[in-house]
């Protein structure tokens, strides 16, 4: 089936969840859809050997050609099942991303389970009586929020609720939190914290500073916790890189996995709760496979004081919430909630390496001064050596080639490794081997601007081995 055929047959589904940019569809309900899109999902399970027992419900996009796996094993027993894990198959790519919640405290959690099936599902009426009792009791007036386990449970017990063995909802007022006395100075406002997503017309400032080092080239896939209106991860996806996103308010849709990279962008600043804001951070590092940046607002005395101050932070006239922090703030308060030492890389902005190898390949690249050795070598002349016709003729057959390599060379102030040098197989073919290679680009460059290569390049990581001394010793296992 093409993309065109997909998305007109999932424009045309009438039954499931519907969401801006998904249809959530329940096993159950698999015989209302068109025959092609339900023998596909089918097909596509049986080939990726995705097993019948772990998927219940299937995700359809709406404007990405992508069908989403996922298992809620208590959907049928429990009124507010929970995600063990999820299989996103992209379709135009032909790749597959795993998810597992199964082991966590606070997986994703489903609500108003009879949007999901077909009204002739024989639970049908008792789905719709839990979404009643939930609505009733207020719980779903504030839908950012919901949806992960923690939060969920949170605003049960500050209702005065809790949940029986179903998950069905039961009178307990001693979960009601104390109410502040008279005289609190903290306002009574509804925080309007889905104001504060923007529109970009550019790439925010940590993603800049991802491509900058190299992060954005489509080896790595990334993870945009709280996207806000998605413009990042649209300009991502425009590029090829593997990514996806979520956001409570503007993509609740959105699919969590983890990923190499996960951006938490100017989102900690805008929650007003402090252990929500906690929990954040925590959340976004465990879906991170090697590196969260974390980015917040940056703001001093002078620009804290024009506004009302609320909690932690301060009110915006817009009735948002500003947590402003200063840098060694916002360092301390990941060191603290992450047990991790970041790395700043702006203003605001840091990195948390999770991937020890990763930061060390990191740190000794930031100590990499890149000089521009081609060019000085282009300007030598060439010096006629006593080397055998059959050296220099490889040479001269392959004149970029062996320039490419003598420029490898220079950069790195050695010879390659093997797996160093992408044309490595080239070069061993037609020169024998990288030393030869080297011999006979040395001796027709001339040997000084190699030497002198050799000496800034160990002077580099002299510096980086210095600074290292600053930080926690790091192992040699975890060296690049
Ligand atoms: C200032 S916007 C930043 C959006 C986006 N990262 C960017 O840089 O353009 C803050 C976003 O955080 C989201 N947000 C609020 N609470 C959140 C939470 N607990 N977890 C994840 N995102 C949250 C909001 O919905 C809002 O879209």
């Amino acid at each position: 089936m093409e993309f065109i055929d997909f998305k007109r047959i999932v424009s045309g589904i009438s039954i499931g969840k519907q969401l801006p940019d998904a249809i959530y569809v329940h096993r159950s309900a698999f015989e209302n859809l068109p025959s092609s899109l339900s023998a596909l999902t089918k097909r596509v399970g049986a080939a990726l050997k995705i097993p019948d027992d772990k998927w219940n419900i299937a995700k359809f996009g709406k404007r990405d050609f992508k069908i989403t796996f996922l298992n809620y094993p208590n959907f049928d027993t429990y009124a507010y099942p929970t995600l063990h894990e999820c299989f996103t198959v992209d379709l135009s790519k032909l790749s597959l991303r795993k998810a597992d919640y199964s082991d966590s405290d606070n997986p994703p959690i489903l609500h108003r389970k009879e949007t999901f099936v077909a009204s002739s599902h024989p639970q049908w009426a008792t789905f719709k009586e839990v979404t009643l009792e939930g609505e009733a009791a207020g719980l779903f007036e504030n839908t950012r929020s919901i949806g992960f386990k923690r939060n969920w449970e949170k605003l049960i017990r500050e209702k005065g609720l809790s949940l029986d063995t179903a998950g069905r909802l039961v009178e307990n007022p001693s979960t009601l939190p104390i109410k502040m006395g008279v005289g609190s100075s903290i306002p009574e406002v509804e925080i309007q914290r889905h104001k504060t997503a923007i529109d970009r017309n550019k790439l925010s400032q940590p993603m800049q500073i991802l491509a900058r080092h190299e992060y954005l080239s489509g080896d790595y896939s990334v993870l945009d916790y709280g996207c806000g209106k998605g413009d990042d991860l649209r300009e991502l996806e425009a590029h090829g890189i593997d990514a996806c996103g979520w956001d409570p308010v503007h993509h609740p849709e959105g699919n969590l996995i983890n990923s190499d990279i996960v951006n938490l962008g100017f989102v900690l600043n805008v929650i007003e709760d402090k252990s929500e804001r906690d929990e954040t951070l925590r959340n976004a590092w465990l879906f991170a496979e090697k590196i969260l940046v974390a980015s917040v607002m940056i703001a001093g005395d002078s620009v804290v004081s024009q506004f009302t101050p609320y909690r932690d932070g301060v009110l915006t006239s817009r009735n948002t919430f500003q947590k402003y922090y200063s840098q060694g703030e916002f360092r301390g308060y990941i060191e603290r909630t992450l047990d991790e030492s970041p790395i700043a890389v702006g203003q605001g902005i840091f990195l948390v390496f999770k991937d020890k190898m990763e930061e060390q390949n990191f740190l000794l690249e930031r100590q990499h001064v890149r000089r521009d050795w081609l060019q000085r070598t282009e300007r030598l002349p060439r010096i006629e050596s006593s080397a055998p016709k059959q050296r220099k003729d490889f040479l001269e057959k392959n004149p970029e080639l062996f320039m490419h390599f003598w420029e490898t060379c220079l950069e790195l102030g050695r010879v390659p490794a093997n797996d160093e040098f992408e044309l490595s197989d080239q070069v061993r073919r037609i020169a024998g081997s990288h030393a030869k290679a080297f011999e006979a680009m040395r001796n027709k460059n001339e040997g000084d601007l190699f030497d002198e290569a050799s000496s800034k390049r160990r002077e580099d990581l002299l510096v980086y081995f210095a600074l290292s001394l600053f930080s926690k010793r790091k192992p040699r296992t975890q060296l690049p």
